[in-house]
């Protein structure tokens, strides 16, 4: 059987700065709180640290001459604030500009249309230590960033994101301490929830009144949730988390208002916010990505944090898990896809990450057949065009990642890539995954 996807449907693949780059302090790079948070004792697995990474930085051209090999229509890659403003304000340091410069005439030249996300979870190290993002002035200083990169780089880059996964930059940055900068606070963390809300809706704001042309979006990591029994507690537990996770910020872009039921739940933990905030960020969004990886289901939980749930993986019969401990459970991204149909007005999608780490086990030749992430792949895929024909308005699919890369806390131990990368040599070897995508977007659709 052979599903064609519509026209003009866009087929890409995915990176970010850190987890790519390296080069973490050549060329006037300031710090970032990745780059201080890794140097801390037991913050990431094996002690591994971003340092380095895929050596992107110095491998630029090589990587994107294998994108075109790979057959990519399109590259979304994110820039380190702390290259274009190594303290998180004042003048851009040309050399960090001019990085992001080349690697968008590179890919053009190849034919590689570039989307581009500004923040990647990398927020300067200075701007941290004036507080972060719980301190309001810190949307301030991203607009201007913004607008820094715009200028620089919109005549070329037609497709933007602001942010990618302000869930995770907020609660596992500042309300669980797992991600930089490691601090666990509820009340930090909705702080951070509502001024990355509002940095994404002045940065908008900066490309829509400066005509810059192209769309601009937000990236929100939406995994699906279901309740662990059909209980009144377990469904409300699930509403919560589903209130922290999705209408905390589509609720505010889509629909012009808080979740303000979850607000009441968490009292004085609820994030302070100005008369003006909730007109400002409401209505910025040209579209929407959508980051979608696994399904959990939702117990009540007396000693579920803050939110009195307990998450657990969920896999659909037949799948199992990844080595990230994720539930595989493609349907729960159809479901996904219906519910922003249904309740946030059908607005146009793009699936900027999708993908699957796992044990990867590389031949004497370091080449990986790795049909399980081709079938993970497939079958995303195959409820992504059944959510088309129910009429669902996605525009396009990313594979998270291009290349094995740093997996944040979890260092160099979980592996994305499309493309594994041997972390000794730095060498490159498309895995099976890599041959089956260029094969899908040569015929624009799947067999199975
Ligand atoms: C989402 C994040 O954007 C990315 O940085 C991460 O590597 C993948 N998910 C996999 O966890």
């Amino acid at each position: 059987m052979e599903l064609t996807f519509p026209d003009g449907f866009l087929w890409g693949a995915a990176t970010s700065a850190y987890q790519i780059e390296g080069a973490w302090d050549e060329d006037g790079k300031g710090e970032s709180i990745w780059d201080r948070f890794v140097r801390q004792p037991y913050r990431v697995r094996s002690g591994h640290t971003g340092d380095v990474a895929c050596d992107h930085y110095h491998r630029m051209e090589a990587d994107v001459a294998l994108m075109a090999r790979l057959g990519l229509p399109w590259y979304s890659f994110t820039l380190s604030w702390t290259r274009i403003q190594p303290a998180g304000a004042g003048k851009p340091n040309p050399k960090g500009l001019d990085f992001y410069d080349r690697l968008v005439d590179t890919l053009l030249a190849h034919g590689i249309q570039p989307k581009a996300t500004l923040y990647h979870w990398d927020l300067p190290q200075a701007l941290q230590e004036r507080g972060g993002w719980p301190v309001r002035e810190t949307a301030d200083r991203f607009a201007d960033y913004a607008r820094i990169v715009f200028d620089r780089l919109a005549d070329r880059v037609q497709m933007w994101a602001t942010l990618n996964e302000p869930w995770v930059a907020a609660f596992l940055g500042y309300g669980y301490g797992i991600h930089a900068p490691g601090i666990s606070s509820a009340q930090a963390a909705y702080q951070s929830a509502h001024h990355l809300l509002l940095a994404h809706a002045k940065a908008v704001q900066v490309f829509r009144e400066g005509n810059y042309g192209g769309e601009i979006g937000i990236i929100l990591n939406l995994n699906h949730l279901l309740p662990a029994g059909d209980t009144p507690a377990d469904r409300d537990a699930t509403a919560r988390v589903y209130a922290e996770t999705h209408r905390l910020f589509l609720d505010p872009l889509i629909h012009g208002r808080y979740p303000e039921d979850l607000f009441t739940w968490l009292g004085s933990q609820a994030p302070r916010r100005a008369a003006d905030d909730l007109s400002l960020i409401h209505g910025t969004l040209d579209y929407l990505g959508i980051n979608h990886y696994n399904t959990d289901t939702v117990a009540f939980d007396l000693h579920g944090g803050w939110l009195k749930a307990r998450l657990t993986p969920y896999a659909a019969p037949g799948w199992g898990y990844t080595t990230m401990g994720w539930g595989i459970n493609p349907p729960g991204l159809r479901a996904e896809l219906h519910d922003l149909r249904d309740h946030y007005g059908n607005p146009p999608l793009l699936i900027t990450e999708n993908g699957c780490a796992l044990p990867d086990e590389p031949d004497d030749k370091g080449f990986v057949a790795d049909w399980g992430r081709v079938a993970f792949l497939q079958a995303h895929l195959r409820e992504a065009h059944a959510a088309l024909q129910e009429g669902v308005n996605l525009r396009g699919y990313f594979v998270w990642s291009l290349l094995d890369n740093f997996e944040w806390e979890r260092g160099y131990h979980q592996r994305f890539g499309l493309v594994r990368v041997d972390f000794d040599t730095l060498q490159r070897i498309p895995k099976q995954s890599a041959f089956w995508y260029r094969d899908v977007i040569r015929r624009h659709g799947i067999v199975f």
